[in-house]
Parts: C-alpha cells; structure tokens; sequence
C-alpha cells in the first residue's frame, strides 16, 4: 500500500499514526476533518480493532462521523460527554505558536467547538502548512444566509482599517451554488496575505452581524506533529517547549483500508 502513497499522503499518514500515540483506553476524542484527520480517524480504528482500546469519538464533521463508523469508532455527540479529554485535527496554517488558520474543509465552526471543548489539542499537518505570520491561506468565516452580501461589505470595510495586506472576501462556492456547512451556512474566503494581529482580527471578525465564527484559532492548538513524506516527524509541544523528532515504521497500511469507501 504504501508503494501507492504519494509523498504528501505518507506526511499525512506519519504524522496521523504519531498523533494517536496520544489516545488512552476510554478517552473521549474529538475527531476533526479534511484528510490529515481522515487518516487519523482510521489509524484510530486500527487501534481500536486491534488493540481493544475504547474511545467515544465526538465528529466535527458528517463526513468523519461517517468515516469514523466505518472503521468501527464509536460515535457520540458533545451534548452526550460534555468534555473532550483530547482533539486531534488537521489545519491549513501553523505559526510558531501554534496559532492556526482552520476552515479549508469548511467545518470550522464544529472544530472550534470541539477543540475549545478539550483538554488538549493536537494538529497534525504536513510541512506546507507551516508559516511564520498566519494568512497566506485564505481565512474562512461562516456567515449565515440572511443578508450575506451586508456582512461581506462589512468585512470588507472592516479590513480596510486593520493591518492586513488584503481586503477582499469570496462566497466560496459548490459548482456553481454557494458551499454549505453542515450548519446550512455560508463561507466568506478572506484574501488577506499578511495578519499580523491575528486577536485583533478575530474579535473584530466576531462582531460583525451575520458571522458566526472565522477560522483564526488562537491559544487552542497544544501540539503539533510535522509529518514528512520520508516517513519522519517532528512534534512540538507548545506547553512543555519540547520538540521530538522520530522516524514513523510504515509498515503493510492495507488494513487501514479494508471496508472504507471514499
Ligand atoms: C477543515 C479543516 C482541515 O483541518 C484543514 O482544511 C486541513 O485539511 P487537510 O488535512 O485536508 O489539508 O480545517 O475545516
């Protein structure tokens, strides 16, 4: 299997199987989305399969909560357990905070929820998500419906006043109709190069009427586990200030696969 791996997918995987070193017997996991966290919900349920370990899974998303019971990893809602002892999640930016810019998937809102609702954080990312400042990659904001075009033009005049190099948003779009949550809301693609003061931004976001929460998460994310496409990763512990580096055994990853349908 790993011979059809592209390098990306086997930084994604490495990174994936070190994040669930993390995972004890009975944790209650928040499971987030994109593919990173695909991979990790899948070696999750390798663990679970082969080593009897029990977990409560809380998705950030439908398409991992149905991910996650195809490879057979309970299921629960945050209303149910209340508390998440550990997130693991992907991200589109990392800064040397551990800052982050989450949203590319559009599940944003769930992931705040969920990894604000935890005991710790963990990302796990590939390289290329690494920056020094926050905001190469386009920032998502979800907006609701009703009056769209009002918060964007009140984003967009917002920004002409903040440090940003960037002003303009986009209706990120499905084909040819607006993207919809899985709240049924809408994302607005901020294109702001440069943030300098993420905060800032951040609360100035939240405040404009129709917006339901953007993609900056700040002071959430605890550690993050760099996979590369030789098969090594990098962790870093924000808390502790360690950083571990290890080479990642990619052993037969078929099992991984068996009964998941893309
Ligand atoms: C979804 C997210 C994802 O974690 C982020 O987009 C990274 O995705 P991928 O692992 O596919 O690169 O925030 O809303």
């Amino acid at each position: 299997m790993t011979a059809e791996l592209s390098p990306i997918d086997i930084a994604k995987f490495v990174a994936a199987k070190r994040a669930v070193d993390y995972v004890e017997d009975g944790m209650r996991l928040g499971l987030g989305s994109g593919s990173t966290a695909a991979w990790m919900v899948r070696c999750l349920g390798e663990l679970v399969r082969d080593q009897g370990i029990k977990v409560t899974g809380v998705a950030t998303s439908t398409r991992t909560a149905e991910l996650a019971r195809q490879v057979g990893v309970p299921i629960s809602t945050l209303d149910e357990v209340k508390w998440l002892d550990l997130t693991i999640d992907g991200a589109d930016e990392y800064d040397p905070n551990l800052n982050l810019i989450k949203g590319g998937g559009g599940a944003l809102l769930h992931e705040k929820i969920v990894a604000t609702a935890s005991d710790q954080m963990v990302v796990i990312a590939d390289v290329t998500k690494q920056v020094e400042t926050l905001g190469a990659f386009p920032l998502p904001v979800e907006v609701i419906p009703f009056g769209w075009q009002t918060s964007k033009a009140l984003i967009e005049e917002m920004l002409g006043n903040l440090d940003v190099l960037g002003n303009t948003a986009s209706l990120r779009l499905d084909h040819d109709k607006p993207f919809r949550t899985d709240e049924g809301n809408f994302i607005l693609d901020l294109h702001l190069r440069h943030i300098p003061n993420a905060q800032q931004l951040s609360l100035v976001l939240n405040q404009v009427p129709g917006v339901v929460e953007n993609g900056l998460f700040l002071d959430i994310c605890d550690v993050v586990v760099i996979g590369n496409a030789d098969g090594s990763v990098e962790t870093r512990d924000i808390n502790n200030g360690t950083v571990e580096r290890e080479q990642i055994d990619i052993v037969d990853t078929d099992n991984l696969f068996v009964d998941v349908s893309e």
